[in-house]
């Protein structure tokens, strides 16, 4: 999947859900198909909206050793940043639990390295949201200021 200006071309599979009006969940909840997720059959979806409305997918990618697995989140920052987009305004995160999903530590530090206090918006496949600041989650974070 990936964003034409502000339209969303999706080439995995289609989510229907109560959702679908806000296209950056429906990304997030759409990506998680690709998820590649072989070892822990958890699947995660991240849509991450920049200032000028586009919207760069992620989905976790496990590995064998485990611990170089890389969670949804940081694909999708990863990703918008190597494209050379630098200013965020939202990321979506879709599982398929009922008590959303949160992104993980690792995932905090680098969404307040790249995004700030961004909006991040849990979601389920059954149109269940919770919405959050990043500072809720991840109050007094490290950055550069220490440096
Ligand atoms: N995972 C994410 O991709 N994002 C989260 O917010 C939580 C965890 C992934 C990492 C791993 O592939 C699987 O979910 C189980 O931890």
């Amino acid at each position: 999947m990936h964003t034409n200006g502000r339209r969303l071309l999706y080439s995995g599979a289609s989510v229907a859900i109560d959702c679908m009006s806000d296209a950056l969940i429906s990304a997030a909840l759409a990506v998680r198909a690709n998820a590649f997720a072989p070892f822990s059959h958890f699947q995660v979806g991240a849509a991450l909206e920049d200032a000028e409305g586009g919207i760069h997918t992620g989905c976790n990618v496990e590995n064998a050793t485990y611990g170089l697995t890389v969670c949804a989140e940081r694909v999708a920052v990863f990703k918008a940043i190597s494209e050379g987009t630098r200013k965020f305004r939202r990321i979506a995160v879709a599982a398929d639990t009922d008590v959303l999903t949160p992104p993980c530590g690792a995932c905090r530090q680098i969404l307040w390295e790249f995004c700030g206090d961004i909006e991040i918006v849990l979601a389920n496949p059954r149109g269940k949201t919770e919405t959050y600041r990043l500072k809720e989650l991840f109050p007094r974070p490290f950055d550069v200021s220490y440096l």
